[in-house]
């Protein structure tokens, strides 16, 4: 075979994976955010296959929603086994002559493309028609066993096997490199007489080892070798990759103080300099600036923060934070939030669909809905929007440099014009001009707020004995 034939890349995400006790398709279990099948499909990237199929059955619509574009689904009607896969697969291959048959068990989300790279080179320098990819390990349990047979190898699945066979500890970890011609004559011959009545596979390895040869390939990295079947085996291989993201924020420059209490999620960026505090979940979309500190106890899902901001103990959902803000502690932020820089939205408070302005503060014991607040605004506590009547929201408008009292409500549709100021505890189901004070429940306008008198004061000349308030 020479060096430049193609390679072909199959992967079996067709079974149902009954080991999971799930009502959701095995390879649709996500690893730090992210499906099964597609670190598998990634692994297969760098070898630049020339063609990347995907069987598909169990659930295949949802299945063939997460794999990108490039992947082309196959359909495997009915899920009669491994064996049965392929078969559906090398339809789709009618017509190559040549080339190498790279076939992917969708369950091994730890393979790296390294070993998919190696175990290729291996087939080709071997010059033979399969090789397959065997670790030893200390729990062979439900893997099939690799048993070498004067010079033929076979493997024998656990349900099918021996009680001698049973010992060995040599497995097949489900990934396998076949000379195209080699596997497309084998695959015809399966039989479906072993205990599970499927198609197996691995059985083709024994035919074409006695036609041309077969062999198998040690893995080098015994982490991959964590296989996915259940739930408790996908805790184990998910608690790698999360490392691996840690490490590789930490050796970009990110400070994680609690590696063992820090969920990042694949797809996650964050700059340099940040500082993640225990109990943090990064999550979807989430980007993170540089010179930041997150968390303690912080929960960010698809929500992009700004340089030099502070977030603790908050929760954020499809929300922005500019440069320099600050959020919490114990805030919550719904989708639809803008923080724009240096604003503050301190303890207690939610905050959805709405903006808080450069510079703006809502410190304490706030609900901020459907809002536009200016800048440099200052929401006492416990203002409140009242945005819903129970049948439709309407939205309020905060403007530059308006103070509310504590426990303002806010009737929306309002507006708080620039510069106005609103008395503790009242309710304004009227617009406040800019510049007045208004105050009592419902609240109207009495005179001139203490903002505009303060700086007609300053510029009408110094007022010395004024002290702030
Ligand atoms: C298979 C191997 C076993 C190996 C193990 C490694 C066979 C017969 N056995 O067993 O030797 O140690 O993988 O993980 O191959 N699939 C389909 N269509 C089907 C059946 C399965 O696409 O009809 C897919 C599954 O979605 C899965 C993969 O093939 O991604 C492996 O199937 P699974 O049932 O997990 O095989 P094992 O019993 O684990
Ligand atoms: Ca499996």
């Amino acid at each position: 075979m020479s060096e430049s034939s193609p390679i072909f890349a199959v992967i079996l995400a067709a079974g149902k994976g009954t080991r999971m006790k799930s009502n959701r398709a095995k390879v649709l279990h996500t690893l730090c955010g992210v499906p099964m099948v597609n670190y598998v499909i990634e692994a297969t990237r760098p070898l630049l296959p020339e063609g990347l199929f995907v069987v598909v059955g169990h659930q295949a619509e949802l299945v063939e929603a997460v794999l990108p574009e490039d992947a082309e689904a196959v359909v495997q009607e009915e899920q009669r086994g491994t064996g049965d896969a392929v078969r559906v697969a090398l339809a789709s291959l009618e017509g190559e002559e040549e080339g190498v048959l790279l076939v992917v068990n969708g369950d091994g989300p730890l393979i790296s493309d390294r070993t998919l790279g190696e175990l290729v080179e291996r087939h080709r320098s071997a010059g033979v028609g399969a090789t397959v990819l065997v670790a030893e390990l200390e729990d062979p349990s439900g893997l099939g066993r690799v048993v070498e047979d004067a010079g033929v190898v076979r493997i024998v699945e656990e349900r099918d096997a021996t009680e001698s066979e049973r010992e060995v500890r040599l497995v097949n970890l489900g990934l396998y490199a076949f000379g195209l011609s080699e596997i497309r004559d084998a695959i015809g011959g399966l039989s479906s007489e072993n205990e599970s009545g499927e198609l197996y596979l691995t059985d083709v390895l024994e035919t074409i080892g006695r036609r041309s040869r077969a062999v198998t390939y040690t893995l080098k990295n015994p982490e991959e070798a964590n296989l996915v079947n259940d739930r408790s085996q996908l805790a184990r291989a998910e608690e790698i990759l999360r490392r691996r993201i840690l490490d590789a924020h930490m050796r970009d420059g990110v400070t994680v103080r609690d590696p063992v209490s820090t969920h990042i999620e694949a797809s996650v960026e964050i700059g340099r300099d940040t500082v993640i505090l225990p109990g943090t979940l990064l999550r979807g979309s989430t980007r993170i600036g540089s010179d930041c500190v997150i968390g303690p106890s912080t929960d960010l899902q698809d929500t992009l923060v700004g340089d030099g901001a502070l977030v603790e103990h908050s929760v954020g959902r499809g929300a922005e934070v500019g440069d320099g803000a600050s959020v919490g502690p114990y805030s919550f932020l719904r989708p639809g939030t803008v923080l724009e820089p240096e604003a503050k939205v301190g303890a207690f408070c939610e905050v959805k669909s709405s903006r808080v302005g450069r510079g703006s503060k809502v410190p304490h014991l706030s609900y901020i809905g459907d809002a536009e607040i200016g800048s440099d605004a200052n929401l006492g506590a416990g203002t409140i929007t009242a945005n819903y009547d129970g049948e439709k929201k309407y939205r309020t408008r905060v403007g530059d440099g308006a103070f509310t009292g504590v426990n303002t409500n806010l009737i929306a549709p309002v507006t708080v014009g620039e510069d106005a100021y609103t008395g503790a505890g009242s309710v304004i189901n009227k617009d406040v001009p800019a510049g007045k004070l208004a105050v009592g429940a419902p609240a109207r306008a009495i005179r001139e707020s203490p903002q505009r008198s303060r700086k007609r004061a300053q510029e009408d000349g110094p007022a010395e004995n004024e002290t702030e308030g």
